[in-house]
């Protein structure tokens, strides 16, 4: 043991600057799989770049590189064997291993060799070069440390939906993105073309698709809008494709079709007239499917989709169709019953496997959102698993591929409440309880991108840094996660995003904040998002506290927190008011069952002293779908009360309504209870926008050892409603007792 221990440090000290060459020049993002370091140097400022032939387009994508890190190469020169001195070689080996994205780098001191099993496996070396020469990171320096890596990735699925729709994205931002991608080592950009609220890529025998269909008038009269003409998207298919990312186009169908029926309203139920969309969320106006005419319609569109695109699947979507229309619509109704089906959910499945025997006959897979497994899933069908990860594992299950990207790990528009940087680098993309088999079926997961409150120039903050967990999951798959490792490679990499001009956001919000009540008193607890951050806070805007362990308050209270990363503040303070209030001491039963993705917490936090904000993502609201909130407050002893308050959340077009009526009711012994007071919203159900109210609920002074609250839920979303029929959201937060 001394031995090799004198050995070790005999190693060490002969390599120069071991440690920083560990820590600078080996932090991949996506991790590689294997990688050896040795002691010396390829010396960049005088080499030349060797290419096989079947690797020139790729030598070609590399002197780009290069030239961008200031290595200009004029000529590319053919390989020759044995290798030259002081030159950079491209080679592609389809017999180096069985998963063509495989590569190997090495980088000697006389010869830097990237071999790639495809033309994607020498591209994924490609990027680690460039990764790992200094002048990405910032440094002047032409020293490239030398090492061996041998890496392939776990998922052969590694993508990133782009919604180019509710927000327009110009070709360069695009192509830009495309450019991230590959050097984050993903290869899918899943291109969301067209949406409610706007359709955004040419075709040729439906000009008013775009004409129309592109273009919206906003609330305040302006005009909103672009399109990608067919000349304009071969050239994003060319450019992604030198860089081996595949372009997936997403054409939706049957549902987020308003845009295409503001166009040619014919396709629909109703016939119209409508206007492109300008608010966010579903609608209920999709296309009809007892209209033959509307599958001739779409089968005209994907000939040119298929026409464009080479990739071997096409999106279809599918996803958040509502049955209204279908239900009022003698077409459909009549479709229903001459296909023998029993409702509109299978009639989903009829017009899903319909588009999916015409994209098949032209020699393409299909991929629809989890909504395409109600009904009967399509034969061939890869679903993406949107809503949790129960469906992809349903998919894999019946033998079906999946892509997994949840919302709960997988949204970057989501805030970083809801997914950080630790969230992200925590998930699994396969689902618990599959066999080894099943599990072949999880080709890859994807990070959705979003932009309905997203427009191009905040993408970056949004999709970075969280992208790098991401890229690294699908590409490394690690085993053992360590979190502080991959955040201190993240703080190294992002000194090559500086380079590249990404403008990313923050890893994690700045202060975690929780509160346990405990003797009367509040326990406050606040903890940094990471762990360089350090936190100061503020009770009642008195004197400023650098923050180091729990302190306790009582009575109520308003708190400011924020957090510094070495001297520069970090993000936004978070800010609360905390009650104190008699139900935080009861005992709270008779909640009906809550949906567990808007759980606030659990039970108790339905009176915890703190009230949710005018944010409904903020992990406080509680949500029921379909369902009235009740709950019964027990107390050890009798209480003098004489006012409930309770708070509700309003968002229309994300289908959450005030309840139509909230009743208090008091008892002494639990079995007979007495009407206290009864109260209506004052917020309209069709008010336009996100509301947040406070009912109070007061009445002569009463002795109560139980506290009933009822507040009856809105029901199905209205006729007028985008979702008209569907089960209408409950948000509920903190029920004070006085
Ligand atoms: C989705 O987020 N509606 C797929
Ligand atoms: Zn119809």
């Amino acid at each position: 043991l001394l031995m090799s221990f004198i050995i070790l440090i005999i190693i060490c000290l002969s390599m120069p600057s071991c440690s920083m060459q560990e820590k600078e020049y080996s932090t991949i993002i996506p991790q590689v799989q294997e990688i050896q370091h040795a002691a010396s140097y390829f010396n960049l400022n005088d080499f030349k770049l060797y290419a096989d032939e079947n690797a020139l387009a790729t030598a070609e994508l590399l002197a780009l590189e290069l030239e961008r890190l200031e290595y200009k190469q004029d000529t590319i020169h053919s390989f020759e064997d044995p290798i030259e001195l002081n030159s950079l070689n491209l080679l592609i080996d389809t017999s180096l291993n069985e998963n063509t994205e495989y590569y190997e780098l090495s980088i000697k001191s006389d010869f830097i060799l990237i071999k790639g099993a495809s033309r994607e496996g020498l591209i994924h070396g490609l990027y680690s070069l460039i990764q790992l020469i200094p002048r990405s990171y910032g440094i002047v320096d032409s020293k490239l440390a030398c090492v061996s890596i041998k890496d392939y990735p776990k998922f052969k699925w590694r993508g990133m939906l782009l919604d180019c729709c509710r927000h327009f994205m110009e070709v360069d931002f695009v192509k830009r993105y495309i450019d991230l991608l590959a050097f984050h080592k993903m290869n899918v950009l899943h291109w969301h073309l067209t949406e409610d609220q706007g359709w955004r890529i040419e075709i040729n025998q439906y000009p008013k698709l775009t004409e129309v269909g592109a273009w919206r008038t906003e609330k305040d009269g302006s005009r909103y809008g672009g399109f990608y003409s067919q000349e304009q998207i071969k050239e994003v298919i060319a450019y992604a494709s030198q860089r081996g990312i595949a372009v997936i186009p997403e054409i939706e169908l049957p549902g987020h079709s308003v845009a295409a029926l503001a166009a040619y309203p014919e396709y629909s139920c109703t016939g119209g007239p409508f206007e492109v969309e300008t608010d966010w969320g579903v609608f209920k106006d999709v296309y009809c499917a007892g209209n033959d005419s509307t599958f001739a319609f779409l089968e005209n569109i994907l000939d040119e989709v298929i026409e464009l695109f080479p990739s071997e699947y096409i999106h279809i979507g599918g996803d958040e169709s509502p049955k209204f229309r279908w239900e009022h619509c003698a077409k459909c109704q009549k479709r229903i019953a001459d296909e023998g089906l029993h409702n509109e959910h299978e009639l989903q499945s009829y017009f899903i496997q319909r588009i999916e025997n015409y994209i098949n006959s032209k020699g393409k897979k299909l991929i629809g959102w989890d909504e395409i497994l109600e009904g009967g899933l399509a034969d061939g069908a890869t679903v993406q698993s949107w809503r949790g990860f129960e469906g992809a594992a349903e998919a894999a299950k019946t033998g079906h591929d999946a892509i997994v990207s949840p919302t709960s790990h997988a949204y970057f528009d989501y805030g970083l409440e809801a997914t950080d940087l630790e969230k992200v680098y925590s998930f699994n993309p396969i689902p618990e309880g599959l066999t080894d088999e099943e599990a072949k079926h999880i080709i890859g997961g994807e990070c959705n991108m979003w932009t309905e409150r997203a427009p191009q120039n905040t993408i970056d903050s949004k999709v970075f840094p969280r992208i790098l967990a991401m890229s690294e999951i699908l590409w490394n798959y690690p085993t053992d996660r360590n979190y502080d490792a991959f955040y201190d490679r993240v703080q190294n990499h992002y000194k090559r995003l500086d380079k590249l001009g990404v403008e990313y956001g923050l890893e994690t919000i700045p202060v975690h904040y929780s509160s346990d009540y405990v003797n009367g008193q509040f326990m406050v607890t606040l903890k940094p998002g990471s762990k360089d951050l350090e936190i100061q806070y503020q009770i009642n805007e008195g004197e400023v506290f650098q923050y180091d362990s729990t302190f306790s308050v009582s009575g109520t209270n308003h708190i400011i927190a924020w957090a510094t990363k070495g001297l520069k503040s970090y993000g936004e303070a978070f800010e609360t008011d905390l009650y104190q209030h008699k139900g935080i001491e009861a005992t709270i039963s008779g909640l009906n069952e809550y949906y567990k993705g808007y759980a606030g917490g659990g039970d108790y936090c339905i009176a915890d002293g703190l009230r949710g904000t005018t944010n409904f993502r903020d992990g406080r609201w509680q949500g029921y779908s379909g369902q009235d909130f009740t709950a019964t407050l027990s107390f050890d002893s009798i209480q003098k009360v004489d006012s409930v308050l309770s708070s509700f959340f309003q968002y229309n077009l994300s289908w959450i309504f005030m309840p139509t009526k909230i009743t208090v009711y008091t008892s002494v012994d639990g079995k007979s209870y007495y009407n206290r007071a009864e109260l209506e919203p004052q917020i309209l159900a069709k008010a336009e926008g996100e509301f947040f109210e406070e009912f109070i609920l007061t009445f002569p002074e009463v002795e109560a050892k139980y506290i009933k609250i009822k507040a009856e839920n809105y029901g199905k979303c209205p006729d007028w409603h985008p979702a008209a029929g569907s089960d209408a959201w409950l948000f509920v937060d903190e029920v004070r007792v006085y």
